[in-house]
Formats: C-alpha cells, sequence, structure tokens
C-alpha cells in the first residue's frame, strides 16, 4: 500500500517516549519531517528532525513550541498528539484528589485541544490530526477514574474536531495495553505474562501513520478501537 507520506511535515507530542517515539521514528522512516514536543528532551534521531521542548499543559509555551516547528517547516501536514500520563492509575476513587483529576485532564484533554487549536493557522492542505485515545475510552478496569475520564473525552473531542473543523481529518487510535514506559510503570511484569494481550508501540505507530495518510481519505471523526477484539466479547455463554 502507498502510504504517501514522504515530505510531509509532522509534528508530534509527547515525541520523547514511548508511542510518540515510536511514531516519531515510522514517520522518519517514511521519509517525512518529524518536529519533536516534549516537556522532556527526545533522543537523537537520524532524519530530517526538528525538536523543541513543551508542556502542552502550558498554552503560551505549547503555543510558541507549535509556532516555532511549524516555522521550521514551513507549514505542518500531519499532527499527532501523544503526550499523555496515565494519572493515579490504581489508586481507589476515595483517594484520588481533584488536583490529581485536573492534572490528567490538563494534559490528556485540554493537552489535546490546544495543540490543534495552536496547530491550525499552519496547517496545509488535506492536513490530518491523530489523537491518541485509549481503550479506556470503551472499557474500564478499577482505579482508573481519572484517566478513563479523559480518553472518552479525547473520543469526543476527536468528533467534535471533525465536525468543526471542515477540510481537517481529525480520528484517534484507542489502544489496550502498549508496552512503553508508561504502562512499565503501572503494570510492571503484568506486561510479560504468557499470554497478556500487549502490542508494542511500533503496532501503535503503523495504525498512526495509515490514519495520517491519504490512504484513510474517507476516514473521519473516528475513533479505531485497537484492543484484539477484547471489548468484542458478549456475555452470552456460548
Ligand atoms: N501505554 C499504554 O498502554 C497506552 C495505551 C493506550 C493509550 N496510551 C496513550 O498513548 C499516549 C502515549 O503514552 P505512552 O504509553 O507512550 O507514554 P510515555 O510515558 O512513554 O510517553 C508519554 C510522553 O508524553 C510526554 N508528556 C507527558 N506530559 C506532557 C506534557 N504536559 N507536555 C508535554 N509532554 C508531555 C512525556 O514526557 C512522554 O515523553 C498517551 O496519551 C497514553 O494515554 C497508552
Amino acid at each position: 500500500m502507498r502510504i504517501d507520506l514522504a515530505g510531509r511535515a509532522v509534528l508530534i507530542t509527547g515525541a520523547a517516549s514511548g508511542i510518540g517515539l515510536a511514531c516519531a521514528r515510522a514517520f522518519l522512516a517514511e521519509g517525512a519531517r518529524v518536529g519533536l514536543v516534549d516537556r522532556n528532551t527526545p533522543p537523537v534521531l537520524d532524519g530530517d528532525v526538528f525538536a523543541v521542548r513543551a508542556d502542552v499543559t502550558d498554552e503560551p509555551d505549547l503555543a510558541d513550541g507549535v509556532a516555532a516547528v511549524a516555522r521550521h517547516f514551513g507549514g505542518l501536514d500531519v499532527v499527532v498528539g501523544c503526550a499523555g500520563i496515565s494519572g493515579p492509575v490504581g489508586r481507589p476513587l476515595a483517594e484520588t484528589s481533584a488536583d490529581e483529576v485536573a492534572a490528567v485532564l490538563a494534559v490528556n484533554v485540554t493537552g489535546q485541544i490546544l495543540v490543534v487549536k495552536h496547530a491550525l493557522p499552519w496547517l496545509a492542505k488535506d492536513p490530518s490530526v491523530v489523537l491518541l485515545g485509549s481503550d479506556s475510552a470503551f472499557t474500564a478496569a478499577p482505579g482508573m477514574v481519572p484517566y478513563c475520564a479523559s480518553k472518552g473525552a479525547v473520543v469526543a473531542l476527536t468528533r467534535a474536531l471533525a465536525v468543526e473543523l471542515p477540510g481537517v481529518r481529525v480520528n484517534c487510535v484507542c489502544p489496550s495495553v502498549v508496552d512503553t514506559p508508561m504502562a512499565r510503570g503501572d503494570l510492571g511484569s503484568i506486561l510479560d505474562a504468557p499470554g497478556f494481550p500487549v502490542q508494542a508501540a511500533d503496532d501503535v505507530a503503523r495504525q498512526v501513520l495509515f490514519l495520517a495518510s491519504p490512504a484513510s481519505r474517507p476516514i473521519n471523526g473516528q475513533a479505531v478501537l485497537a484492543d484484539f477484539g477484547m471489548s468484542a466479547r458478549s456475555a452470552f455463554p456460548a
């Protein structure tokens, strides 16, 4: 399949680690030009790369970072919102503070809205936005209320942005557990248990590249749930 991403200018938030970093490598492998935006310094990557430090929860800081990347490349074709935090995963709601809830929403929800807002003036023809949602938008485990709420919001804001922004395709990918520093920090060696359904950051990067590419041209306002079919099972005893 032709993916047609060579030469495209791509901005990725959360590009210093995990899925964002895997996306950066995958876009570079396709010949794209990649702007890395993260509050941390990303590793050195081969290819046409421009990195800026910015916090997606700090609007002036993020606006400056997005503008710096867009000016460097002369516009933006693709925006990928990967920056995210899991927050107090595994903690009962009764022990979760309002500040902790706000911190998760600030990165996972407001940060995604703000990166699109500040990329808008720089978007080239037929741009694509791909946001990181999660299967936690659709299914829940105990001890994840703020994170699940934030990812449900990503699915809703994906639809809202697709409707709000004619000519801009906006989709989100919603993976189940991905082997990244975030998941390792929350789940540890559970990820290595035989048969545990875990995907690699590179798997998610391929889903992101498809949605970023003209190959997915008619797909807009959608959440792609990639969970090995875990959420498809009914309670019917057969
Ligand atoms: N790992 C999983 O199992 C999984 C599953 C589904 C969805 N996701 C989502 O994928 C995205 C990437 O997660 P990951 O697993 O690669 O995590 P990660 O911790 O490996 O990477 C997240 C990156 O986001 C950056 N970041 C966090 N807060 C930021 C902020 N305020 N400003 C700028 N950068 C910030 C971090 O510095 C880091 O580089 C997140 O949105 C996450 O919710 C992860």
